[in-house]
């Protein structure tokens, strides 16, 4: 990936669970959350034949440190505090250039409010930073009441980026065996606009720096991201359908259009579609909403 032309990788997550396995407690700690509801053990796939725990993933990172010039950032998804907090160390002491803080969490309690769990997100940048030296960025998914107030709060507890979105693997049902089935699609571009619309949002406000992941494939898609206001677009999906080598065929293109477009450097667009220009955004939203149902044309009308 560096020699394609990456500026940065981020590693797959590390997940406490893996970590509970390696250090034999796995069991006791289902179990006991589990006298109630013995099927959760059953939740968790068979861990051991990934061969990613805490060991593995922290020497991979110190071979990906020599092998690169390019930064490495470890990702982490934790599920206990002391768990994110401990491990977020042993990243950095193993050479980690930032530590991303992969939360996938939703909600299923009938009794825990929004904010009670915006407040648990805040507590944990702020363990994290008091105990790590490298930057922290905060992986997010998309559903927040507010996600700018939820930004911006992250942003004072110190976190150095965000990562948006985490996608949501929604699950199919099995209509045969009545089960529900898990369904991971790679993207596509029309994941994009999601984020083009938060990025642009946040980015108008806020001083920690945002990347987008999710639904970026083209350079055309790149452009968009930085235009909006990210100073990343980061590409899974894209490397995975199409290889490596898509780097360079996505960092032309953007060169191409820059060029075209009269940009010297990314910084100089980064943005300049951000919503710093509007002055109400809200009512400007409220009024593109209106307008996108009025430019409806039926197919029987544009006949
Ligand atoms: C096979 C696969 C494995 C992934 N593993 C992780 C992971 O370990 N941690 C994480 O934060 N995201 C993981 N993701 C999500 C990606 O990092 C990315 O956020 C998501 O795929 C959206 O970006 P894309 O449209 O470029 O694919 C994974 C995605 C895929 C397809």
């Amino acid at each position: 990936m560096e020699e394609a032309g990456a500026g940065a990788v981020v590693l797959h997550s590390l997940f406490e669970e893996q970590i509970l396995l390696e250090s034999q407690s796995l069991d006791r700690f289902l179990n006991a959350g589990s006298e109630s509801y013995p099927e959760s053990t059953s939740y968790f796939p068979d861990l051991a034949a990934y061969d990613i725990g805490p060991r593995a993933y922290l020497q991979h990172i110190r071979a990906a440190k020599r092998a690169l010039k390019i930064p490495v950032i470890a990702s982490l998804n934790g599920a206990t505090l002391g768990g994110w907090v401990r491990y977020a160390r042993e990243m950095e002491e193993a050479g980690a250039d930032a530590v991303e803080l992969n939360i996938y969490f939703l909600p299923a309690s009938f009794e825990v409010s929004g904010a009670q769990i915006e407040e648990d997100y805040r507590e944990l940048v702020e363990a994290v930073k008091a105990h790590v030296r490298i930057p922290v960025a905060v992986k997010l998914g998309p559903f927040f009441t507010s996600l700018p107030h939820l930004a911006y709060r992250l942003e004072c507890a110190g976190a150095a980026a965000l990562v948006l979105f985490n996608r949501f693997y929604q699950p199919d049902f099995d209509l045969e065996t009545l089960e529900a089935t898990p369904n991971l699609r790679l993207s596509s571009s029309d994941e994009l606009r999601l984020r083009l619309h938060a990025v642009a949002l946040l980015s108008a406000r806020l001083n920690l720096d945002l990347a987008i992941t999710g639904g970026v494939h083209t350079a055309e898609d790149a452009l968009k991201g930085i235009l909006a206001g990210a100073h990343v677009v980061m590409m899974t999906s894209a490397l995975l359908g199409r290889g490596i080598g898509h780097f360079r065929v996505v960092e032309s293109g953007m060169i191409r259009w820059m060029e075209e477009h009269d940009y010297t450097s990314v910084r100089e667009m980064r943005g300049a579609m951000n919503a710093a220009a509007v002055a109400e955004p809200e009512v400007f939203q409220r009024a593109n909403y209106l307008k996108t149902l009025g430019s409806y044309v039926s197919r029987l009308q544009a006949r």
